[in-house]
């Protein structure tokens, strides 16, 4: 089946605000994490059945630095200190993948800021 597209501007945001003022972004907007540690999004992820799936964050980083973040599963860490390497340009975009381990029915899945600098500019999750 296709991916299933999951805008960040409508998930649950923990400390960050939806822009849109750098170009490029799907849906209406990304979220600008706050640049701190703990700062995150979680996107409600539903899946027919048990088992691993593959998680596609789209995002932008136009500092100099990595934006590294935990990424968990219904409360689990599936992937610690998630690279999110500089992309060049706010405006420019990119995407970063991990396979992680669904349950059947809905999960939440949670990308947290693991340094002062906040996450990377977030546009979306795929799910495939
Ligand atoms: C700039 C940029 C934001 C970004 C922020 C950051 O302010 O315009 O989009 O989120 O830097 O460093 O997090």
């Amino acid at each position: 089946p296709p991916p299933t597209l999951l805008e960040a501007e409508n998930a649950v945001i923990g400390q960050g605000v939806i822009e849109s003022n750098h170009a490029g972004f799907t849906g209406t907007g990304f979220v600008n994490y706050d640049n701190l540690v703990g700062s995150y999004v979680e996107f409600t992820v539903t899946a027919a059945q048990a088992g691993t799936a593959t998680l596609t964050f789209r995002y932008a980083n136009g500092t100099a630095v990595g934006r590294p973040m935990d990424i968990t599963v219904n409360g689990t860490l599936a992937a610690g200190g998630l690279a999110f390497d500089p992309t060049g340009a706010w405006p420019t975009w990119t995407t970063r993948t991990v396979t992680v381990p669904l349950a059947a029915g809905a999960n939440t899945v949670r990308a947290t800021a693991t340094t002062a600098n906040g996450g990377p500019n977030l546009d979306r999750l795929s799910v495939g």
